[in-house]
């Protein structure tokens, strides 16, 4: 592990106010954080959606597996301790590519003793490799939620993302989900902390318009309330502005979240 160079994992733990990260994490995040204050909000608000997705299929889509790709850091509501406190049956495995993760694994591998965790230290460019190690703890004959939030960015080319999801979703049954939240090219704060985060040497995170997460989404139907601003996902309110993918009142938004379901 090079702890020379700023990585994603650890400056977005450094937000959340956790201790898994170094000088020049804390460093690149400070320098973020001045370029755009909000930044250490979409952190903590993309944690909260995590909380509300996942609470959510649990408890009224009825999901009991989830594949969570670039999982991050241990932090304070992990998704098997949120889908746990729902069913504690539910089996989670946990996928990321920085070492550290791996090395802080233990935390995200607690599982409730009538469920099941796992984690597999992958790179989400090469999802039949993921698919496979998770086999050992999920079922692929049943449904299945793949979580990909805050982690899309690190690919460029909006068909390489499509190529990921496409492979994912075919190994999946209907009635699974793909749950997305990506950072939106929409906020000027964002974009110019962005640019500041390419300088740094960290893996390049590229920004998107809600139109581009909305396609991500093809072929699957979209949960209401759609793809919309982070803070504003919650099935259980039906929303005009931005609801759809659309950018009224949303412009400033700097995270864009949906849930989609695989259809019979
Ligand atoms: C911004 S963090 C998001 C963490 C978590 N999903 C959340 O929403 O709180 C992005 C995570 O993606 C991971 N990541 C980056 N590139 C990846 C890749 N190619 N394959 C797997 N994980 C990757 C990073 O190590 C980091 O943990």
């Amino acid at each position: 592990m090079d702890t020379s160079v700023p990585h994603s994992a650890r400056i977005w733990n450094y937000w959340l106010g956790g201790q898994d990260n170094f000088p020049v994490d804390r460093q690149v995040g400070d320098r973020l954080r001045g370029v755009y204050p909000a930044i250490v909000d979409l952190a903590r608000s993309d944690r909260e959606f995590l909380r509300r997705a996942v609470r959510w299929l649990a408890a009224d889509a009825g999901i009991r597996q989830f594949l969570d790709i670039g999982s991050g850091l241990p932090a304070a509501e992990n998704t098997h301790q949120v889908a746990q406190r729902v069913a504690p049956d539910c089996r989670v495995v946990y996928v990321d590519n920085d070492p550290l993760v791996l090395a802080q694994a233990r935390e995200l591998l607690r599982s409730d003793p009538s469920g099941a965790t796992g984690y597999v230290e992958g790179d989400f460019h090469a999802p039949a490799a993921i698919l496979k190690a998770a086999q050992a703890t999920l079922d692929f004959t049943r449904p299945v939620a793949f979580m990909l939030l805050g982690v899309l960015g690190h690919l460029g080319n909006d068909q390489e993302v499509s190529f990921v999801i496409r492979h994912l979703m075919r190994a999946a049954v209907p009635g699974s989900y793909l749950v997305i939240a990506h950072g939106s090219a929409t906020s000027p704060g964002l974009v110019a902390a962005a640019e500041q985060y390419a300088a740094s040497g960290a893996e390049m995170y590229h920004l998107r318009s809600p139109q581009q997460v909305k396609r991500f989404f093809g072929g699957l139907e979209l949960v209401p309330p759609g793809v919309v601003p982070v803070p504003e996902w919650d099935p259980g309110t039906s929303r005009t502005a931005g609801a759809d993918g659309g950018e009224d009142g949303a412009a400033e938004a700097y995270s864009y979240c949906g849930v989609g379901r695989k259809p019979a």
